[in-house]
């Protein structure tokens, strides 16, 4: 049996030139072996409807459950909007949490990165997400705590990290998901 762990990777921003999105490739290119990571795309889930709830429900909600129900961890990373979750990620976890009891979402471990070009780095997003992390059951990485500040600077033209300080934060986050990952398989 494979130990490689897959992980979901979950951007909280829909557009195309996203600076978060960035940010998650960077994080994954800073990942110890043993992690597969493939992003879990939201921009298409309709708005989480009770009604849409039937044994047909829309194909991309079916989609996005069956991926997260496939893969051992998920790594959100996501700016903030409003001091909160952007709308399409807080939708996601809407959509995972159903039907009642089937959650996809249940006892998987989770890593929180939180961005911003500001220097809060996200931090009311942060924690509201782990507020519906609790919620599902998932253990959530405590440290380090990734509140990433000053987005817009972060990339050259190329769209690396410019900082190795940065890169080597970003290792250390997912490494340290390795190691929450393991411990919970
Ligand atoms: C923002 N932005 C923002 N930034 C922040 O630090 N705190 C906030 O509360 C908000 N609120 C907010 C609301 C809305 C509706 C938008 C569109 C933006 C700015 C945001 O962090 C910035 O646009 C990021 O670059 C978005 O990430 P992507 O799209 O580059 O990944």
């Amino acid at each position: 049996m494979s130990s490689t762990k897959k992980v979901a990777v979950i951007v909280g921003s829909l557009r195309a030139e996203s600076k978060t999105r960035a940010l998650a490739k960077a994080i994954i290119a800073e990942a110890p072996a043993g992690l597969e990571f493939e992003f879990a795309e939201i921009g298409d889930l309709a708005l989480y409807n009770e009604d849409l709830e039937t044994d047909t429900p829309p194909a991309p909600w079916t989609r996005f459950r069956n991926q997260i129900g496939d893969v051992d961890a998920v790594l959100f990373v996501t700016p903030e909007y409003n001091r909160s979750v952007p709308a399409a990620l807080k939708n996601a976890i809407d959509v995972g949490s159903r039907p009642y009891g089937k959650a996809v979402f249940s006892g998987k471990p989770a890593a929180v990165v939180t961005a911003s070009p500001g220097g809060v780095g996200g931090f009311g997003a942060n924690h509201h997400l782990r507020q519906s992390l609790v919620f599902l059951d998932m253990p959530v990485l405590q440290q380090p705590e990734a509140y990433i500040g000053g987005l817009w600077e972060m990339f050259d033209d190329e769209g690396n990290v410019k900082s190795e300080g940065t890169r080597k934060f970003l290792g250390s986050i997912a490494t340290a998901f390795a190691a929450l990952i393991a411990k919970n398989a």
